[in-house]
């Protein structure tokens, strides 16, 4: 029998309920223990999910000998040095997106990767899904023709939520752009790579969380039209218009379930609905890395995350866009 992999998560918030599900899917995949910064959290959701292990800090969780890869799931700002103490400590890390709060922080996360040959990845979920995989293909392919124009919007109404909760506190690494803002730029990078420009405008919220931005990605022959917002509800879809058809990705696109291609005035809907929410996919990739002895994914690489986070420190810079 092959060898099961053994899990940890620290940051007992929403993603963890989700990802925890979707690991008990992954057959190779085992939830070994879990961290909490309270004791009676870690116990609570530890006898939900029958965790053998509840630790009440991260540390020993990251000490703990019976753990092979931790997931990293609290706000941005703790990213990079949980993640840099866990791979010190030997473990294997997935650690949620964004990867750091800027290049010189995912820069020091892959150094540590490097130094403790240990696996580290982004939890670029999206990457994975599977109709975002055949969308890629088919755009690669020419199914569409060159493709002139993208358009990716992620926005949901979080004005009211609690200023000092990690969504709307930039000290937690708050505002749209990190939290749901890489999604759409992750698209266009995708699919397009690197733009030549980017022209963006932010809004922000009182307490200085950027609330919403707006982005154009110049290529020499595309428009990218890309948007993240807190303060409505956009409808969360995907087109992307070439010379030959247009391809869509309903809502919610970042974690689709199939998409439509629109060619001579023909429209065909292919469904690809997920294998639990999505996470699995993340998690058969990581499982699929350690038994290559990778330390980094073919699929979103290290030098993906550094691009990704270097196009969020570009808008930043130019909407003056900081998290103190
Ligand atoms: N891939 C996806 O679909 C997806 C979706 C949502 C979020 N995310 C990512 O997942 C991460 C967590 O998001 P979430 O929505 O789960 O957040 P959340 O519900 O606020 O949970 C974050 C957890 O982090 C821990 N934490 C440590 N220090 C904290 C602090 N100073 N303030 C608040 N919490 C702190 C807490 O766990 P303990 O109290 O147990 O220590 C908290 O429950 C973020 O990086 C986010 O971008 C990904």
């Amino acid at each position: 029998m092959k060898q099961k992999i053994r899990w940890g998560i620290i940051g007992l918030g929403n993603i963890a309920h989700s990802f925890v599900k979707d690991l008990a899917l992954v057959e190779d995949a085992v939830i070994s223990a879990v961290a909490s910064r309270g004791a009676e959290k870690a116990k609570v959701f530890a006898e939900e999910y029958r965790v053998p292990l509840a630790f009440g800090s991260y540390e020993e969780l990251l000490e703990c000998e019976e753990v092979d890869v931790v997931y990293i799931a609290t706000p941005h700002s703790l990213h990079a040095n949980l993640s840099i103490m866990a791979m010190d400590l030997g473990k294997h890390v997935l650690c949620e997106k964004p990867l750091g709060m800027d290049k010189r922080e995912v820069e020091r996360m892959i150094s540590s990767a490097k130094k403790n040959k240990v696996f580290l990845m982004e939890a670029l979920w999206s990457r994975f899904n599977p109709a975002i995989r055949k969308v890629k293909s088919l755009v690669e392919s020419g199914e569409i023709g060159n493709v002139t124009y993208l358009h990716a919007d992620f926005a949901f109404y979080a004005m009211d939520r609690d200023l000092q909760g990690r969504v709307l506190n930039p000290k937690l690494g708050g505002g749209s752009l990190l939290d749901i803002g890489i999604y759409p730029i992750f698209l266009a990078y995708l699919l397009l790579g690197k733009p030549d420009e980017i022209l963006s405008t932010s809004d922000f919220h009182t307490n200085g969380a950027e609330i919403q931005t707006s982005m154009i990605f110049k290529y020499p022959h595309t428009h990218a039209i890309l948007y993240s917002g807190f303060n409505s509800k956009s409808e969360m879809t995907v087109q992307i218009a070439g010379e030959k058809g247009t391809i869509v990705i309903p809502n919610r696109w970042h974690q689709a379930q199939g998409y439509r291609i629109n060619k001579e005035n023909e429209e065909k809907v292919f469904n690809l609905p997920t294998h639990g929410k999505g996470y699995f996919y993340e998690i058969e990739e990581v499982h699929t890395c350690l038994a290559e002895g990778k330390i980094e994914s073919d699929l979103w690489s290290h030098q993906n995350s550094l691009d990704l986070i270097g196009l969020m420190d570009t808008v930043r810079n130019q909407n003056g866009i900081n998290f103190s």
